[in-house]
């Protein structure tokens, strides 16, 4: 029989910092009580029966594999289909278009884009989809589209493919037809809108993986870095930088400004639409 013990604010504010350094999500002092719920369901999923134990296990055991669990259990995984259409159109209508001219003037008939933080894999799909709707010549490009998170789970639903109604809701008619095929009660996503998305686990503040990307004509980061505190969210965002080729594009949440964390983007408006896009020389 063991005492059962309450966690401490010290252990709470320890753990707390745990997260932080290992996602830079930051679970601010307000959301004690949420955290402490999640807590508590990952306590019962590993049959801790006390706080100090669970502590112990995510601290002091060789179980760093239980620091990912907790981190799974943290994350906020909402998305869907064609999610902001605004903001979409502007890169269906306006960026792309013209990082396509730019390219093909250059006779370089690549296209790399990054879908950092994609969740159960609707974003990146979204922006197969686009990218086929949108460019004329597709089948004469190579186009990667590397799709990025931190929780397994949602990754092992994006390699999936596989949506209910909810994720479907803004997806227009058309592309349902042409990229999905019905399966009972779910929309499969067909071979061709898979083909150029590649899944990968990747942590935002891991700073050697982030090194590694590089040459990336556009950036989605849509609707995590809400989550961070400013010191997180500007080491992402010079990342992103490094990681984009002069003259690529960042696209954050509609709630995300990058004109508040760096000045290194250049501020671009094409018609009605506002772009952050890296200076096509280098300041
Ligand atoms: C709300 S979803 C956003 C999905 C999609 N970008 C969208 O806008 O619909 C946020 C995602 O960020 C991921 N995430 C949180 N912290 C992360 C980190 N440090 N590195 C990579 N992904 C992270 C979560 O696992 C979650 O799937």
């Amino acid at each position: 029989m063991t005492l059962k013990s309450e966690i401490t604010q010290i252990q709470l504010d320890q753990i707390r910092e745990l997260i932080y350094k290992e996602t830079g999500i930051l679970y601010e002092t307000k959301k004690d009580y949420a955290l402490k719920g999640r807590l508590e369901k990952r306590m019962e999923a590993v049959g801790a029966t006390s706080f100090h134990e669970y502590y112990n296990r995510l601290f002091f055991k060789d179980q760093s594999d239980e620091i990912q669990n907790l981190i799974e259990e943290l994350t906020v995984n909402e998305t869907f289909f064609f999610r902001d259409f605004p903001q979409l159109q502007g890169f269906a209508e306006k960026a792309l278009p013209l990082i396509v001219e730019e390219k093909k003037a250059k006779n370089d008939f690549s296209l790399k884009i990054w879908s950092a933080a994609c969740s159960t894999g609707e974003e990146p799909y979204t922006l197969s989809i686009i990218v086929q709707e949108m460019i004329e010549d597709y089948e004469n490009w190579d186009v990667s589209i590397l799709a990025t998170d931190i929780d397994r789970q949602v990754l092992r639903i994006a390699r999936k493919g596989e949506y209910g109604q909810r994720s479907m809701k803004n997806t227009p008619l058309p592309y349902r037809q042409k990229y999905f095929e019905k399966s009972g009660n779910f929309w499969r996503v067909l071979p061709h809108t898979a083909e150029p998305v590649d899944f990968k686990l990747l942590n935002l503040v891991d700073r050697q993986a982030m090194r590694r990307q590089r040459g990336y004509d556009f950036i989605f980061c849509r609707n995590v870095l809400i989550y961070f505190n400013d010191l997180s969210r500007k080491k992402v965002v010079n990342s992103f930088y490094d990681s984009l080729n002069p003259g690529g594009f960042l696209f954050l949440g509609s709630s995300e400004s990058v004109g508040r964390i760096t000045a290194a983007f250049e501020l671009t408006k094409i018609d009605e639409f506002l772009f952050y896009r890296k200076p096509k020389k280098a300041r």
